[in-house]
Formats: structure tokens, sequence, C-alpha cells
């Protein structure tokens, strides 16, 4: 009998409770995206459904008030060791979307690991950004943080995320700490490429080889030399989308995970602002990344990235934009591959502010852009202090002179081929050779190391079929390794032709992305062994010494060597992949189509 009251009083609460909730619910005003989702009046059953499951996680009714919604797009996977730690850096974002009263709800999205997935992650690029495309547009979403860090995964986001155009604000995971290994600094990637050229050589032992394993990844993170990964990061901030210092901050520095808490909690902000990613990102902001990129000496494949980004945004931006912004700019930022320093130094040096610091005093950036904090490029930067001029360079004392990524083009290349100057042998800059072509990757693996093959240090290899198309996905294999015979001479560098890219911790004369690429019979195909090339970088010039006439009958007679596309994503990808000058992007996908979405009544 005791009991009753009690109860009644509990039943009561309860009652009170519900009352309550029911009426905090129904006041709230439909502000923002995700209150189609929680909080429509309109469609009540939609509404139970949608916040009714999401009540399963525990989530309490003050979270669904109508408050931002922020999406933590993560491309955390074990497959991607890179981005191995996101889950972590997810919770700092969190904490920080909580303190400015979002609320946050991770999601994962297709991981392209550069290490892992074959034939080659950048197949993948495109799939990875519809995945992120469509998952922000179907959900409950008002802004976006998106987590990334190992090659093809920054890109993907910022493509999908673009097509969208929400408030969006980029997180690195941050390079791993500097490799150690035998006393000497050791750089991801690049330590590679010479550990394999010296294993050739017979300098080092096969035991050494693999102790250089653990050496060279000592913490987590992605590659911590200036590769793709920690390119495409200085790309994200020189375009204003993530906050100030996001690129170089390692990532098991705790100011990483400050760094991601301030970014959950300014992309609230951003979402009450209404700052969607076009409002940040120009043509102006491009011209400044590509100007950045020459000054950190970035990888060869910021070009196609930051083309596919620019499709997406409909902003134009093609190879010409590259040789106007990025001839005459100095690189500054002594890494490797084309210096001798790695991620952790550049950041005790200052990172990407320093960069961006010296090249506005030299006013070479617009300095108007905006970023994602609602500041100025310049007033995020201008105060940025150097504290090892080694690492970064003065404007007067420069690592490589004219450095950033030359453009090529000539009979070969009718629509363009890069090479990235800071990365290869001055005494090669200009050179005359002849043609030792390789028809796909399989018959160089075949012929390279061949005792009979026609080649020597002055020779020029051709590498054809390893395309957008042709090799799908646009391997990293432009830099073929040099045949043993001519590195038993010493020599450690020779021009190499391709319609392929290069992974951007490599280095060497290294010419790429052939466009239109030897698959869809662009002249590169015509070449052939015993043909002269003459390669001239200052002057921007690749011809092939064979007339016209001839270049057109050998194309007229030229078969492809294609693999065979059974179906799935591959054949979609090679029926609508664009060439390498167009940022090889799907060419359904250019441009923004926008956050509307149709609703699905229950
Ligand atoms: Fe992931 Fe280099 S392999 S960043």
């Amino acid at each position: 009998m005791l009991l009753l009251p009690v109860l009644k009083t509990i039943n009561l609460k309860f009652d009170f409770l519900l009352l309550l909730d029911k009426t905090f619910f129904m006041n709230k005003k439909n502000k923002y995206r995700s209150s189609n989702w929680y909080n429509s009046k309109s469609h009540r059953r939609d509404t139970f459904i949608h916040r009714g499951w999401m009540r399963n996680q525990g989530h309490p009714n003050h979270l669904f008030d109508g408050r931002p919604v922020i999406g933590i797009c993560n491309t955390w996977s074990e497959l991607t060791p890179c981005n191995g730690h996101f889950r972590e850096i997810a919770e700092s974002v969190k904490k920080g979307v909580y303190e400015a009263g979002g609320f946050p709800l991770e999601f994962p999205v297709f991981s392209a690991s550069e290490s892992n997935l074959r034939p080659t992650a950048m197949l993948f690029r495109n799939l990875a950004s519809m995945d992120v495309e469509e998952a922000i547009r179907g959900n409950p979403i008002d802004g976006v943080v998106l987590l990334m860090g190992c090659d093809k995964t920054t890109p993907s986001l910022m493509m999908g995320a673009a097509s969208v155009d929400l408030p969006t604000i980029g997180v690195s995971g941050g390079p791993m700490l500097n490799g150690h290994h035998q006393g000497e600094a050791i750089g991801s990637g690049t330590g590679v490429w010479k550990l394999d050229a010296d294993l050739n050589a017979g300098i080092i032992s096969e035991e050494d080889f693999i102790n250089a394993e653990i050496s060279m990844s000592r913490s987590k993170g992605n590659c911590m030399t200036m590769g793709t990964a920690s390119t495409m990061g200085s790309m994200v901030e020189a375009l204003g989308m993530s906050l100030p210092g996001n690129a170089a901050i390692p990532a098991v520095d705790s100011r990483r995970y400050a760094l991601a808490h301030m970014s959950g909690k300014r992309i609230v902000e951003m979402v009450k602002e209404d700052i969607t990613m076009s409002k940040i990102v120009t043509k102006k902001s491009f011209e400044n990344a590509i100007k950045v990129n020459g000054a950190i000496g970035g990888s060869t494949n910021a070009v196609i990235h930051l083309a596919a980004i620019a499709g997406r945004m409909e902003i134009d931006l093609d190879l010409d934009d590259w040789d106007k912004c990025g001839d005459g700019i100095p690189t500054l930022v002594n890494l490797q591959p084309s210096g001798k320093y790695l991620m952790e130094d550049f950041y005790y040096a200052g990172g990407v502010p320093v960069v961006i610091k010296r090249l506005m005093e030299k006013k070479l950036l617009d300095e108007n852009s905006m970023t994602v904090n609602g500041k100025t490029i310049a007033e995020n930067n201008i105060n940025a202090k150097c504290w090892n001029n080694d690492v970064i360079k003065e404007f007067e004392n420069p690592l490589k002179k004219n450095g950033g990524i030359k453009i090529l083009r000539g009979n070969i290349a009718p629509n363009g081929a890069i090479i990235k100057p800071s990365a290869a042998s001055p005494e090669l800059m200009k050179h005359t050779g002849k043609a030792v072509v390789f028809e796909s990757v399989e018959e160089f693996h075949e012929k390279i190391d061949d005792p009979n093959l026609d080649v020597d240090e002055n020779s020029i290899l051709v590498l054809k079929n390893c395309g957008p198309k042709g090799y799908p996905g646009m391997a990293e294999v432009g830099n073929m390794r040099l045949p043993q015979k001519v590195l038993k001479k010493g020599v450690r560098d020779m021009i190499r032709i391709s319609d392929a890219r290069m992974s951007g911790t490599a280095y060497g004369t290294v010419i790429l992305h052939t466009a239109p690429e030897a698959a869809v019979k662009g002249p590169l195909a015509a070449v052939q062994n015993g043909d002269e090339i003459e390669v001239d970088v200052d002057q921007g010039t690749m011809n092939l010494k064979v007339n016209d006439e001839t270049i057109k009958n050998r194309l007229e007679n030229y078969s492809p060597v294609v693999p065979e596309i059974t179906g799935g994503y591959q054949k979609m990808y090679v029926e609508h992949v664009m060439q390498a000058d167009k940022g090889a992007d799907l060419d359904f996908l250019i441009g923004k189509r926008g956050a509307e979405v149709k609703r699905h009544s229950h």
C-alpha cells in the first residue's frame, strides 16, 4: 500500500517529462536542413522513424531540438593504415561539436588505401567521392567535417563534399613521426625507392631492406615526406578549407587533437552562419594553392586532384593555370623527395602558415581569399613565425629557384604532360635521347633487366598504356626503376616519359600524365624504339623527332594494350573517365548537385 503513492509520483514525473518533451519538439523551428528529418510537424510518422530509430543509440531528447547536426565523414579503416587513428580524431571533433551546441554523428565512407588497394587506389577515388556525396546528401546533416589523410582520401572527400556544397571543414590525420634507420632519417616512400635501388645495385642486404620497414613507419599517421598525402593536406589548408596549421601537425601530437576539437567547434558556427564550401573556395583560392604547391615542392598528383575538385565546384582550372601561377615560384620547403627533411621538421619550423606568409610578402597570393574560420588567408598567416630557415628557406635562398610543376607540350603531348623540376636532375632538363619503349607495365617488368636491352643512361624510357583508361586508375608507375646495367654504372636518374602518374614521394626526371594517353591513341602511342625525343623543360616542350605524316600512319595502325574488363565499377570507370588534364574524374560527376533531396514518405 505504501508503494502506491511512490509509483504514482514516478508515473507522474514520467508523464511530465513526456509532456515536456512533446512541447519541446513541437516548438522547434525548422531552421536547419536536419529539421526536415527530425522536427517535421507535417510528416509525423516519418519524423518518428527518423528520430525514433536514432534513440537506440541512447541520444537524449535535447539533441533533437533542431540544433545543427554535424556529420563526421570518416575514412577510418584498418586497411588504410595511414587513417587507422581516425576514430580517435573523430572523438576530438565530437567534443568540439557538443561544446558549440551541435549534434555530431560519425559515418564511414569508402577508404582508398594507397598502400594496400589494388590495382591502384586512384581507380577508387571517384567511387569514394560518389559515396561521400550521396552519404552527405541523403542524411540529416547540416554541416560536415571531412577526416582525410592517405593520398586519395583527401581529394575524394573534397570532391564529394564540393558537389553537395554544405558548410564543410577539413581535418587531416597528420603525418607519421620522422622515420629513423641506421642513424639516418628515412622518409615514407622516398626511402623505399632509394632502398630498392640500393638493393638492386647490391649496396644493401635483403635483411637491411626488411629492417627498414618498421624504422620507416614508427607511428600513426600518413607518409611523412612531402608526398601526395602531405601535399593534399597543404592544398586543403591553402584553399582555406581547414583551420591554419592543419597540414603539418604530426598524427600523434596532442595539438592534432586540439585542432580537431576546434574544427568541431567551428563547423557548428559555420552552419549557423551558412558558410558553405563555395563561399570559401574560389578560382583565386585555387591559384593560391598552385603557388603554395610550388613553394612546398608538392606532389605531381596535386595537378589531377585540384582539377577534379575544381570541376566539382564548377571552377575552370586547367594546365595553363599551373604554368601561369606556378612559373617562377621557388621551392622553399626542404623536404624529401625534393630536399632532405621530413614533415615533423616542417611542423616544428612553422608549417604551411610560414610558406603562405613568405608568398604573401612577395605579393604572390590573393590575400583576401576566405578561410573556414571566417578570416582571410592574410589574417590567419601574416604573423606566422619560422623557427628553422633551413627547413623552410627564405625567398632569397630557396631550395630550388624554379619549383612547382612544369607543363610540357609538343607533338607527343598536345594536351600536356607534367614534370616536377625540383625532384629532377638539372643536367637532364634539356636532353635528347633515343626512346626505349614499353607497351605495358608488364612488358616493362619483363624486359627492363634484360642484358640484351638496347639501353644506356642517355636513353629515354617510354611507358605506354598506363593512363586513366589504359591501366584503369592511372597507376603510379611513371617513376620506372632504372635498368640494372645502368644502375651498376652508378647512374641514378634517366628521363622517363609515360601517361601514368607517380607517387608523390618519388623523385627523378619523370614526365607524367601525357595526354591524350596511348590507350585512346594519343600520339604517345606512336613512339617506337630508337626514335629520338627532345625534352626542354625550361621551354616547356617535349617532341618526337618524327614527321607528322609518320606519326599519323603509326597511330592509324596502332592497337593499344588494354586490360580485359568484365563489368562492375571498372566498366563504368573506363567508359566515363576523363583524361589526366581534366582531373580524371568521371564525366557525369562534374559540377555541383546541391543538398536538396526528395523526401521518402513511410
Ligand atoms: Fe597513405 Fe602514403 S601510403 S599517405
